[in-house]
């Protein structure tokens, strides 16, 4: 079927089902382009718990449909893929969690959204790559066991004086982003502003001009006097900025930075999505209600 039928199609089982399309900024360019709300994880949980819509079908990840459906279990969240997942919230299980709390008793558990809803069950708060070190700073203990992102981790321990046990997770995306491409590209494009997304390597982040979420970027290129920029991210942030901005430049920070999860989700899926009403993201209510009060002080945090 021809992609302008699709997405006619599309437009009237929203209206049908009072539904609403989220979409992460790393989806295809023609799924973003039927959103209703392209945002970072933390402007999407925002979106879900605001949205007066019955349907939320989610363009993203496993864990950012699952944080939608734990913050408003009053709505049904379908995932188009169900088995669009994240590599990095694979990385860290409850059992593993628990064994660590047990070492640091005395450490709160702050645990990145890209996690499962069980895990974050485990944890006192979640974080997003835009407010990790407001969160961090935001609890009591002195002692944070950060989950799973070691490069978001290392990022907030050099802004806090918190004691940060690390967890040896990581982004594939974003952590094959190297320190040569980007001396590669700073040398050829000496006047770019470099900006690089949180999961980046430590030696990677340690060359940039800031360090942002997905939104955070997209904002920065809004408001920067700069004509050039190195897009520290997954590819598609650079395509879109690209054809938003036609008299600016940007670089890709590499062509291998591709996240093929969210790339899973295409136009067809979200018509069966909705067609369909498939497939429904559930959180067992025991879980979810410990979950969404991680993600509750996280947002509460976060304004
Ligand atoms: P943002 O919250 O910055 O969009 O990041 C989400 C993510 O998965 C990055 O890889
Ligand atoms: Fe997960 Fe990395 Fe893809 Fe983000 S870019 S969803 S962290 S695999």
């Amino acid at each position: 079927m021809e992609n302008q039928l699709i997405k006619e199609k599309i437009k009237r089982l929203k209206e049908e089902r009072n539904a609403i399309i989220l979409s992460h900024f790393y989806t295809r360019r023609e799924v973003q382009e039927v959103a209703d709300f392209v945002g970072d994880s933390l402007s999407l949980c925002k979106a879900a718990v605001n949205s007066k819509a019955d349907v939320i079908v989610f363009a993203g990840v496993h864990f950012m449909a699952e944080s939608a459906s734990i913050l408003s279990p009053e709505k049904l969240v379908f995932l188009p893929v169900p088995d669009a997942g994240c590599p990095m919230a694979d990385m860290v299980t409850v059992k593993a969690l628990r064994e660590e709390k047990e070492k640091h008793p005395d450490a709160a558990v702050v645990c990145y959204v890209n996690s499962s809803a069980a895990v974050k069950a485990e944890s006192d708060i979640c974080c997003t790559s835009a407010n990790a070190v407001n969160v961090v700073n935001s609890i009591e203990n002195r002692e944070v066991i950060f989950v799973p992102d070691k490069n978001l981790g290392a990022f907030v321990s050099l802004h806090t004086d918190k004691k940060i046990h690390l967890w040896p997770g990581f982004c594939h995306v974003h952590d094959n982003i190297s320190e040569e491409d980007i001396r590669y590209l700073k040398n050829l494009h000496p006047d770019a502003e470099f900006l690089a997304h949180p999961e980046c390597r430590p030696e990677v982040l340690c060359l940039a001009d800031h360090i942002l979420s997905t939104t955070g970027i997209v904002k920065q290129v809004e408001k920067s006097g700069s004509r050039e920029f190195i897009i520290g991210t997954e590819k598609e942030l650079f395509e879109k900025l690209k054809r938003k901005y036609p008299d600016k430049k940007f670089y890709p920070p590499s062509e291998k930075a591709r996240c093929y999860n969210m790339k899973k989700i295409t136009l067809e899926s979200i018509l069966n999505s909705l067609e369909n009403m498939e497939y429904e993201v559930n959180v067992p209510e025991h879980v979810r209600v410990k979950a969404k009060k991680a993600l509750d002080r996280m947002i509460e945090i976060s304004g």
